[in-house]
């Protein structure tokens, strides 16, 4: 037995170093065979140290970032999706927005890649490090009055803001009554300036009211807070949930679907 492995292993265990443990074997062959210095060595430990420090924090933020499946943009099929701005989105994805505390909001019809988009954008984020969240808008409202109701509220507002890249999907699919419309809108108001926010929605900014119980002022109030500094993702088309069915001619293209109604 080796005892000096084993006594590195122990000092690995009580000193957290997890990192060290796995890679100093082979960084110590390599070091022999290429005759390295000892600071090289060191360095090198050290680095690996670091490397399996960020990709574990980096897997633990994925895992509690709460995202429903795993998409990524490269995934993304701009050519099916010929009219979202395959630029726009590209920029979005080298996380300079989060940086700038800004938001993004993705709006279009069912199945173009909204909720995909967010995933892939949150996700690349919570890899890098970032602190991010995903929740339907439908869950937030549900977590934010049960909070209110055990008399939390302010702990569960201090958790939402406490995110820097926080994606609530679906706005607009269940319509709010007014005192969640009001709850919402403290969220956005707390997060205005102090984290990046990413929406998606069905409806345009103009009946973004009828999801917020017809409120519009406070409709108003809510979107010039979020647009301030947002970059808004347009995105036509088809579903591509129906893509293979309408290929299959199990439904009319959308094209034709329009003619037929004219
Ligand atoms: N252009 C695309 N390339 C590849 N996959 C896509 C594309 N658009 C959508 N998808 C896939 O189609 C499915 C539906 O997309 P998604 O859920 O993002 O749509 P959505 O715009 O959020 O729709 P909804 O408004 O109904 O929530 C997902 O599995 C997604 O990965
Ligand atoms: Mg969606």
């Amino acid at each position: 037995m080796n005892l000096q492995s084993d006594r590195i292993s122990t000092l690995c265990d009580t000193l957290k170093l997890a990192g060290v443990a796995d890679s100093y074997p082979a960084l110590a062959s390599a070091a022999a065979e290429t005759e390295q210095s000892f600071t090289d060595f060191l360095e090198n430990v050290l680095l690996a140290e670091r490397d399996c420090r960020r990709s574990r924090s980096a897997s633990t933020l994925v895992r509690m970032a709460g995202f429903p499946a795993v998409k990524t943009i490269e995934e993304y099929d701009f050519k099916f999706a010929s009219s979202a701005p395959k630029r726009q989105i590209e920029l979005l994805a080298s996380l300079a927005f989060v940086a700038r505390k800004e938001n993004a909001v993705f709006l279009g019809p069912s199945g173009v890649g909204k909720t995909h988009l967010a995933i892939a954008l949150g996700h690349k984020a919570a890899s890098a490090g970032i602190k991010t969240r995903f929740i339907t808008a439908a869950d937030m409202i549900l977590q934010v009055e049960t909070a209110q109701r055990q008399s939390r509220l302010s702990k569960y507002m201090k958790t939402l803001t406490g995110y820097t890249l926080l994606i609530i999907d679906e706005i607009g699919y269940l319509p709010m009554h007014r005192e969640q419309a009001h709850l919402f809108f403290q969220i956005v108001a707390a997060r205005y300036e102090k984290g990046s926010t990413i929406m998606t929605s069905n409806l345009s900014f103009s009946t973004w009211d009828q999801a917020f119980a017809g409120d519009r002022v406070l409709t108003a109030a809510m979107l010039d807070r979020l647009l301030h500094h947002a970059q808004v993702i347009q995105i036509q088309g088809e579903s591509y949930r129906l893509k293979d069915k309408r290929k299959a001619g199990i439904i009319a293209p959308a094209q034709q679907k329009e003619s037929a109604r004219t």
